[in-house]
C-alpha cells in the first residue's frame, strides 16, 4: 500500500513525483495529481514558483516533508487543495478558504468580468448587492474595480458571513461594505444598481453523482438548487422589481445547460437579456439582463 509520506525524498523533483503517484492512485486525474503535489510541495517549503523551476534538484529538509505527507494524506482524502492550503486565487486578489464555505471557482470570475463589461462608469458610487455571497468573492472583485462602490453582501450561513467579512477586510474593502445574515433579499430596503448573485443551482438528484472534492467539502446549502436547480433563481427574481434600480443590473452564475431557463425566468418578470457570458469552457455561464423599458 502507498504511504502519504514520501519515502525519503532526496530532491523536491522526487517528492513530487512520488506525492502526485499517490495522488493517482487515490483516484485523482494525473495532471491534477502534478499541479497539485507541486503547489503543495510549494506550500511545505515556503517555495515560489521560480525557486521551484531553478531547484528542482535541491534536497527538502525532513520537517518540510512531514508538512507535505500530512498535505498528501488530505488531498488523498479527495480535500481540494484551496481548501488544504487555506487560500485561493480569485480575480486579482488571494482569497481566504474557509470550511463549510464555497470554494470559489473560476468560472465565477466570468460573473464579474460580465457586471463589469455592462457598467458604463466604474468611478460612479454603485450601490451593489451581492446575493449569497458565500467567501465573498465577487463583491470582493468588484469593489476591487469600482473605487467609489459600496456593497452589500447576504448570506444564509454564518460560517459564509464570516469568511465574506475574513476576505473584505483581507482586500482592504471592509469600509465599503456591509453583510447581512439573512434569506437573499428578504430583509433589505432600499435599491440597487448591480445585483450579483451565483445561487446554489445544482440538481438536488444530481448531487450525490458530483465529484468527492464538491460533494464531500462544499456545503449542501452552497449547491442544492431544487428539483430543476432553478429554485433559487425563482426566488430571487420575484424580488428583483423590488430591490433593483430600473436603470439598474441583474447578472446571475448559471449552471452550463440553465442559461435559457433562467433568461425565461426574468422574462417573465419584465427583464430582458443585456449580455450572456461564457465561461473559459465555452459554457454559457452568466445571464445579465436589465428592467425593460418602462418599467419602473
Ligand atoms: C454557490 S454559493 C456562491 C458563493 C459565492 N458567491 C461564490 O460565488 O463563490 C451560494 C451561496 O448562497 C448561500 N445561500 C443559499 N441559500 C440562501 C438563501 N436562501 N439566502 C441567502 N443565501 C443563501 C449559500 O450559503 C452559499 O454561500
Amino acid at each position: 500500500m502507498a504511504s502519504a509520506k514520501p519515502e525519503e525524498p532526496t530532491s523536491r523533483a522526487q517528492a513530487i513525483a512520488q506525492v502526485a503517484a499517490y495522488l493517482v492512485e487515490s483516484g485523482v486525474e494525473r495532471t491534477q495529481a502534478q499541479d497539485d503535489a507541486r503547489a503543495m510541495l510549494r506550500a511545505a517549503a515556503s517555495l515560489t514558483r521560480l525557486q521551484l523551476a531553478m531547484e528542482p534538484q535541491a534536497p527538502i529538509t525532513d520537517e518540510e516533508a512531514d508538512r507535505l505527507s500530512r498535505y498528501a494524506a488530505r488531498r488523498a482524502a479527495r480535500e481540494p487543495v484551496s481548501r488544504i492550503l487555506g487560500e485561493r486565487g480569485f480575480w486579482t486578489l488571494d482569497l481566504v478558504v474557509a470550511p463549510n464555505v464555497l470554494d470559489p471557482r473560476a468560472e465565477t470570475e466570468t460573473l464579474v468580468e460580465t457586471t463589469l463589461a455592462l457598467i458604463e462608469n466604474r468611478d460612479a458610487p454603485l450601490e451593489i448587492l451581492d446575493l449569497g455571497s458565500g467567501s465573498g468573492a465577487i463583491l470582493c472583485a468588484l469593489l476591487s474595480e469600482l473605487p467609489r462602490a459600496r456593497g452589500v453582501a447576504v448570506d444564509l450561513s454564518p460560517d459564509a458571513c464570516a469568511a465574506t467579512s475574513a476576505n473584505l477586510a483581507r482586500c482592504g474593502l471592509a469600509n465599503r461594505a456591509r453583510i447581512v445574515r439573512g434569506r437573499w433579499g428578504e430583509s433589505l430596503a432600499g435599491r440597487y444598481d448591480a445585483i450579483v448573485s451565483n445561487p446554489p443551482y445544482v440538481r438536488a438528484g444530481e448531487i450525490p453523482a458530483l465529484d468527492p472534492e464538491v460533494r464531500l467539502y462544499d456545503p449542501a446549502l452552497a449547491l442544492d438548487g431544487g428539483p430543476d436547480g432553478l429554485d433559487c433563481y425563482r426566488e430571487i427574481v420575484a424580488d428583483l422589481p423590488r430591490l433593483l434600480k430600473s436603470d439598474g443590473i441583474v447578472a446571475f452564475e448559471v449552471g452550463s445547460d440553465q442559461a435559457v431557463g433562467v433568461a425565461a425566468l426574468l422574462g417573465d418578470k419584465g427583464f430582458g437579456v443585456a449580455r450572456v457570458g461564457r465561461d473559459a469552457g465555452g459554457h454559457e455561464r452568466v445571464v445579465a439582463a436589465r428592467p425593460a423599458p418602462g418599467r419602473s
